[in-house]
């Protein structure tokens, strides 16, 4: 009898563990969903070389944006583009949106040393980035894309994040160039081709506007929402001090989105 139950529990076991090492049927697989060694990733998202490649500066000057825009880094990470997104629109509200209150708190305690006072860290959720609705006029997403799971919800999401005229900057994985190792990309079949995520995109109805190619292991889009085509451009809004639909002191805590859990 205990030898039958010993060998029902094998077999059990041994097919979860077959079914958990088998590839799914989509293309790509996520990364994993948070880091082990928190320490280790905010040093990788700072290392020092990056800035040959990741080019921010140039990033941030593609975006041109507004002083006085509101913007969400959804999976800000370390804060490396955080910190020159809230320096280049230093009249408005830089959101640091990330699932990991470790990484929130690490921005937390470098905003004063950045001299970025205009950052608000926003503790999200894996499903929802918790941004109210009509909120920001920029969203930019780098290197997170592939961490989102039902990308069509939590872009849905994004949509309604963005006041009109608003734009969504995405940089990820070019899927066919192969990394030195020091940039450390994610392995091939972790990346999200730039075709795949534009076609998700037109999906929740985005359309893109803007491709650039100066980065060597990354596509770079802006895209802007499909409703506003035709608008002659972006609303140009003044910095926030004048401007009284933005809360001069952002609530910790979004009012009209509630958490999916
Ligand atoms: C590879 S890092 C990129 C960090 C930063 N954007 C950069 O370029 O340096 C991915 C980041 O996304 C965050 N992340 C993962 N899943 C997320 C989700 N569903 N919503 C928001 N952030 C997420 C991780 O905690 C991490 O900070």
């Amino acid at each position: 009898m205990r030898a039958r139950l010993t060998t029902a529990l094998t077999g059990a076991l041994g097919l979860l563990l077959l079914l958990s090492a088998c590839p799914s049927n989509d293309k790509t697989q996520p990364p994993a969903a948070h880091y082990g060694d928190k320490q280790a990733a905010l040093a990788s998202f700072e290392e020092p070389e990056r800035d040959a490649w990741a080019r921010p500066a140039q990033v941030v000057e593609a975006l041109k944006l507004e002083p006085g825009a509101d913007v969400a880094d959804i999976g800000a990470g370390s804060g490396y583009f955080t910190r020159r997104l809230a320096q280049a629109a230093s009249g408005g509200t830089t959101y640091a949106v990330d699932v990991d209150a470790d990484f929130k708190r690490h921005i937390d305690g470098q905003r004063a040393r950045w001299g970025t006072p205009n950052i608000v860290t926003r503790l999200a959720v894996y499903e929802h980035p918790l941004l109210p609705a009509n909120s920001v006029d920029v969203v930019f997403i780098s290197n997170t894309y592939s961490f989102l799971q039902d990308r069509a919800a939590y872009f849905r999401a994004v949509h309604s994040a963005l006041r009109p005229g608003g734009r969504l900057a995405l940089i990820d994985w070019r899927a066919e160039v192969q990394c030195p190792r020091h940039v450390g990309c994610p392995k091939p079949n972790q990346r999200i081709p730039k075709a795949m995520a534009k076609r998700e995109l037109a999906g929740v109805g985005f359309a893109v506007a803007e491709e650039h190619d100066f980065l060597p292991y990354q596509y770079f889009l802006i895209l802007t929402r499909e409703q506003d085509a035709g608008r002659r451009k972006p609303a140009v809004r003044p910095p926030s001090r004048t401007t009284p639909s933005r809360p001069t002191q952002p609530s910790a805590t979004p009012r009209d989105v509630k958490s999916p859990r």
